[in-house]
């Protein structure tokens, strides 16, 4: 159920650091297989890695669950907050994430950026992965030897090599300001109402509307998978854009859970706190026309 993007890296530098990764089952509904990812955590596991939110069936995982038993086996716990932080109130204190990332550009802010947390203690273990100016403390020639000796700046500056984006890095603590203003747990019940909403309006609207992924929107938040019976989700997207309702077509960079949902592709409507019901009825009345071709 993961974003490329959260299987591909990991893919890369197992054959550097010649590590397996073993994947967990997703069920056909596109929830976790619990039991088979316990299964899989053993004490030889180092690191767990997977999303609060599937961006493909907007389901939400209980990486609680999962962390504490990745960390009763000395693992550790990363977890892709990419379709939650923007989403819901997240504290990585009490889901006990040992590292977490999220992106800007879906949260209001810019593209370009994201934020990696790490626990304190860990990022201090760790050594830079990229070398430049402003992660040094010193960088010092033996004139005697002939060598330079480097003593690495301090936790967070230590990762930060180079001139950093500082255009995005002021945009997105904008962002994020503006965004806990209105209050996270505020766009968690408007999302989840929009959802409730969505998921009826679009049923009744529509005889061959395929809805993919569980129908259980208490284990979801505002991310829809759908199909049209008899057309592909691009000519779902191009007909929605002529109405100039913009919805994703593809396989949304999840291609493997696109093989567990035997599908080639999806269309995929998302909401956010600038959606409204009024939007949401367009979209179903849209639908109706096209079930008509
Ligand atoms: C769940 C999830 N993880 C990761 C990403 C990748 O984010 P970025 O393109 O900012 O690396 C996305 C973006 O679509 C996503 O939805």
């Amino acid at each position: 159920m993961e974003h490329h993007s959260n299987i591909v890296p990991w893919e890369l530098i197992s054959k550097i650091r010649r590590f397996t990764i073993n994947y967990a089952k997703v069920n056909e509904d596109g929830t976790l297989n619990y039991e088979d990812f316990e299964n899989k955590i053993s004490s030889r596991t180092k690191l767990i890695s997977l999303s609060h939110v599937s961006n493909v069936s907007g389901i939400i995982n209980d990486v609680k669950r999962i962390g504490k038993v990745a960390h009763e086996n000395g693992a550790l716990m990363f977890v892709d907050g990419a379709q939650s932080v923007p989403h819901m109130p997240v504290d990585v204190r009490d889901l006990d994430a040992d590292f977490m990332a999220f992106s800007g550009h879906k949260m209001l802010g810019p593209t370009g950026i994201g934020v990696l947390y790490g626990k304190k203690h860990m990022l201090e273990m760790m050594a830079p992965f990229q070398g430049g100016g402003e992660m040094i403390k010193d960088v010092v020639f033996n004139q005697k030897t002939g060598r330079i000796g480097i003593d690495w700046n301090d936790t967070p500056w230590k990762f930060e090599a180079g001139t950093p984006n500082i255009c995005g890095s002021v945009a997105l603590m904008e962002a994020i300001k503006y965004l806990e203003n209105i209050g996270m747990s505020e766009i968690l019940k408007y999302e989840k109402n929009l959802t409730e909403y969505a998921m009826k309006t679009m049923q009744n609207c529509c005889s061959k509307l395929l809805l993919y992924g569980t129908s259980d929107d208490s284990l979801k938040c505002g991310i829809m998978p759908f199909g049209v019976a008899g057309l592909s989700s691009h000519d779902i997207a191009l007909f929605l854009d002529n109405y100039g309702i913009m919805i994703r077509s593809g396989f949304h960079c999840a291609q493997p859970l696109h093989q567990i949902f035997k599908l080639q592709s999806s269309a995929r409507a998302s909401f956010y706190i600038y959606n409204t019901r009024t939007e949401i009825d367009r979209f179903a009345g849209v639908l109706k026309e096209i079930e008509q071709f």
